[in-house]
């Protein structure tokens, strides 16, 4: 306990003030799981996002066709979205990105607003967090790393959404690191432009005062409840925190300054590509200083509504993927707008 209380403490007072926003500069964070040749991919090329489709002359009814495509990118064809999955299964193979995928769909949709009906200034999964504006919000620090990978995969299938490609890839890294199956529903329409980004803050920080009042700001804003946001906060049996994205966690631990992709940063979970219930495990016992344990985490043993939801979730991993899935799906769809309206899915 008192272990674990110091690892938190330890992680708070590591280099920045702030929890979950990251003053770091998302530049530095320039090379993780990248192979050289991506990681030194200008970033105008991704500012540029409309210009990466094929330029034809402007009179033609075919330039007018491209731009159209731009903008109803969401016509999408199921054949493209199971061989983009294919494609993404590869890149997880080859260069374990599991986590920063999971991370760049959840920060896509996570800024969605129940209370504002309109799309898209209700926030969600629309494809915003593509742009510049938005990469550059303190609390998506590092996952331009994340855009890149799936970049050239974008650029294979134009007439998938980000939107789409961004939940496509969460959901199946989750699948490809052991976790259950997401029942996901595809046809999400991408915003057309920075100006339709959503406003700084609307993900939740790391450390705030009072941690589970403020999940439960945040996360019901979402329109989930107590259950979903102890199930989804489940994600982070995947990944690393980097001090110099976040401000979290140490710069490396015995599970992973060998990597695998870029060494470095402080999991939750020992094995931090395997997706199970170890997050909950972990968290409750708190005793490897080399595991993080954020504020936001801790409350999920320390609030006694979140709490029960964890106990079990610690006990029962069958019904922690069966709840994880569903508030999976449920996170993906948030403030989405989807053509057809009602989407469709790709299996079954
Ligand atoms: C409950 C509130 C949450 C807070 C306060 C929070 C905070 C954080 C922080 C500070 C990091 C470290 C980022 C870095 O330094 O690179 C992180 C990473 C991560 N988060 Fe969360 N998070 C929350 C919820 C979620 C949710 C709902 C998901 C997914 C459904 C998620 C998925 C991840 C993953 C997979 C990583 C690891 C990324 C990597 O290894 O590159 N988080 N989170």
């Amino acid at each position: 306990m008192m272990a674990g209380r110091l690892a938190v403490l330890r992680a708070a007072t590591q280099t920045f003030s702030s929890s979950h926003g990251s003053r770091a500069p998302v530049a530095r964070s320039g090379s993780a799981f990248l192979p050289s040749s991506l990681a030194a991919l200008p970033r105008a090329s991704l500012r540029a996002v409309p210009c990466l489709l094929p330029q034809k002359p402007k009179a033609t009814g075919r330039s007018r066709w491209v731009r159209c495509m731009a903008t109803a990118a969401a016509a999408a064809d199921p054949a493209e979205l199971k061989a983009a999955r294919k494609d993404i299964r590869e890149l997880l193979r080859t260069t374990h990105c599991h986590p920063i995928l999971v991370r760049l769909g959840w920060h896509d949709s996570g800024t969605y607003d129940k209370n504002i009906k309109e799309w898209p200034q209700r926030g969600g999964a629309n494809g915003s967090l593509r742009f510049d504006v938005e990469l550059k919000h303190g609390a998506n620090a590092g996952l331009v790393n994340a855009l890149k990978l799936i970049q050239p995969i974008k650029d294979k299938y134009r007439n998938i959404s980000y939107a789409d490609l961004f939940q496509l890839a969460s959901a199946t890294a989750i699948e490809e690191a052991g976790g259950p199956k997401i029942p996901m529903t595809y046809g999400r329409v991408d915003v057309t432009g920075p100006d339709q980004c959503p406003p700084e803050g609307k993900l939740p920080d790391a450390g705030p005062r009072s941690p589970a009042d403020h999940l439960r700001e945040v996360f019901y804003r979402m329109g989930f409840d107590d259950k979903e946001i102890v199930a989804i906060s489940g994600a982070h049996t995947l990944g690393r925190s980097r001090p110099e994205r976040s401000g979290w966690g140490k710069p490396e631990t015995k599970y992973t300054k060998n990597g695998p992709g870029a060494p470095g940063g402080q999991s939750w979970t020992a094995e931090w590509l395997k997706f199970d219930n170890s997050y909950f495990k972990e968290i409750k016992e708190k005793r490897d200083q080399d595991l993080l344990v954020l504020p936001t985490d801790a409350a999920l043993f320390e609030d006694p509504a979140f709490k029960a939801y964890a106990e079990k979730y610690t006990e029962d991993q069958e019904a922690f993927f069966e709840d994880y899935a569903e508030a999976h799906a449920k996170l993906s769809n948030l403030g989405a707008k989807f053509n057809p309206p009602e989407g469709f899915t790709l299996d079954g």
